[in-house]
């Protein structure tokens, strides 16, 4: 069920419980209502109510008032946007919006009246409603109220196209944001597996799922030395999106440890319920598959997901454990909470059988991420500086941060095993930066290859910020829709 829609009639003339108005500072301690088809004796009455409570105008500032006279709506609420040429990417509107949207959640129905009729201002302002007015209530004995429609008044015919697309993107990001918040218990890998298949069941994608027999057969070590502990088997799911005409070939693969306790090299217990996110990158992985594959991109897309739950257990590996990887390589298992690479080398091998125009990884892979960029902003690492600046130009364009960091070659002499061809720690200063140097030796020379660690990024535990929640956050889903428009010069 579509949660956005368009409302043709003019923001006076539209009934919801709230109608969301925007707001920038004006002169003195005056606020300028910034809003399409509100006449201009509206627009000041409704600064002169929003400045008798303290409203500013400043970015992020939501503030309730009653509706004035003349209009349907039960109240109207100013969102402030703060300096709008500071605004380059639309960021900060977005933000702006989920501010707004957020705090009117229990309430039902919800009016937009847009800042000015560009589309690039309907996208921002689409994208950033569909995606605050998520909640995550399946848990919960007592039903949540989320806004239920969202209504943007828009006259520009070439609008509803672009609202469609928002809603597209929206319900993929809530699906992404979903498998994430699923409780660990509720999601082992053969459930991660089926939920691949539910994402794109509608959708001309095929889904094709190894389970523990058949990755034993295909020689898939990594992927079973880590799922060995875990009384849920692991799995590996190959979804395969090639339209007629598709211009260029994307594959993407995503970590998707549903649990990770660290395995025998166990995990402190703090904040251990967190690790439920650890197939955050699988789950973007799914989610983007689902995005591409509605809005019909002219596209090959592959999105490789390895699926395994890391438990200390009798049937565990141990540090000391030597897998062979389906490449063929083999890794000494030293600590058993460096697991994502090891799945990942089975994926990635299999992945550069297909010689794809470029192989994107998503993973939350090392606390050390978190150190080096904090809890907002992707690492990206790669063997090809063109394509790393492609994929941070599609995710800045889509609203999401990420940034360059090198795979330094002098790294790759930390992972050296005296037993095995390669060890699964190296040096803990650059740790985000071994991971990815580790991951670099299953990419084949020639190949252009992407890594994006997520490990901050992917799941908010702090308060929402935006249109941002608490909990999974999606990371990945829209810059990936990003870069496959930007692959096919879209
Ligand atoms: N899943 C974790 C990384 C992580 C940590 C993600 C915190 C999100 C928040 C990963 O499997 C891990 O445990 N990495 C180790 C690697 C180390 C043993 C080389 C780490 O970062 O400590
Ligand atoms: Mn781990
Ligand atoms: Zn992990």
């Amino acid at each position: 069920m579509s949660i956005l829609s368009i409302a043709t009639t003019k923001p006076a003339a539209t009934s919801a419980d709230s109608l969301l108005v925007p707001v920038t500072p004006g002169r003195g301690k005056k606020v300028t209502v910034h809003a399409e088809g509100v006449t201009s004796a509206q627009g000041a009455k409704i600064a002169a109510a929003l400045q008798a409570v303290g409203a500013t105008g400043k970015a992020g500032e939501v503030t309730p008032i009653p509706a004035p006279a003349g209009f349907k709506a039960a109240s109207v609420v100013g969102v402030g946007l703060g300096d709008r040429r500071k605004d380059t990417s639309g960021e900060q509107l977005r933000r702006a919006i989920g501010n707004a949207v957020r705090a009117a959640n229990g309430k039902r129905k919800i009016a937009i009246a847009l800042p000015d009729a560009e589309l690039a201002t309907v996208e921002s302002v689409a994208i950033a409603a569909r995606l605050a007015a998520y909640t995550f209530g399946e848990f919960k004995s007592e039903p949540t109220s989320p806004v239920t429609t969202i209504a943007i008044c828009a006259t520009d015919a070439d609008a509803r196209a672009v609202v469609e697309r928002a809603e597209t993107i929206g319900d993929a990001v809530a699906f992404t944001r979903d498998l994430i918040n699923t409780p660990p218990n509720a999601l082992a890998p053969a459930d991660l597996a089926a939920a691949a298949r539910e994402a794109v069941a509608e959708l001309p994608v095929k889904v094709k799922v190894w389970d523990e027999k058949a990755l034993e057969k295909d020689g898939c070590g990594g992927i079973l030395g880590v799922g060995n502990g875990s009384s849920r088997p692991p799995r590996l799911v190959k979804m395969t999106y090639a339209p007629r005409g598709a211009r260029a070939h994307l594959a993407l693969v995503g970590k998707g440890v549903t649990f990770d306790t660290g395995g025998i090299s166990i995990k402190p217990a703090a904040n251990m319920d967190e690790m439920k996110a650890d197939m955050s990158g699988a789950a973007a992985v799914i989610g983007a598959m689902r995005a591409i594959a509605a809005l019909g991109l002219p596209i090959k897309v592959t999105g490789w997901v390895p699926a395994a739950e890391n438990m200390p257990s009798g049937t565990a590996q141990r540090p000391g454990d030597v897998l062979t990887t389906y490449s063929g390589t083999t890794v000494e298992v030293l600590n058993t909470d460096a697991e994502g690479r090891l799945i990942l080398a089975d994926a990635l091998g299999m992945a550069v059988e297909e010689s794809p125009d470029l192989i994107v990884d998503i993973a939350t892979l090392t606390g050390a991420q978190r150190i080096a960029l904090g809890s907002r902003t992707a690492g990206v690492m790669a063997n090809d500086d063109d394509a790393r600046e492609q994929v941070v130009a599609a995710a800045t364009t889509a609203g999401e941060a990420m940034w360059p960091m090198p795979l330094p070659e002098d790294l790759r002499a930390s992972l050296d095993s005296a037993t095995a061809d390669i060890a699964n720690i190296g040096d803990r200063l650059g740790g985000m930066l071994s991971a990815g140097v580790f991951l670099a030796e299953f990419i084949p020379e020639g190949q252009p290859w992407v890594h994006i660690d997520v490990a901050g990024p992917a799941y908010n535990e702090k308060a929402a910020y935006g249109y941002t929640p608490k909990g999974g956050t999606g990371a990945g889903v829209r810059a990936f829709v990003a870069l496959a428009e930007d692959l096919i010069g879209e």
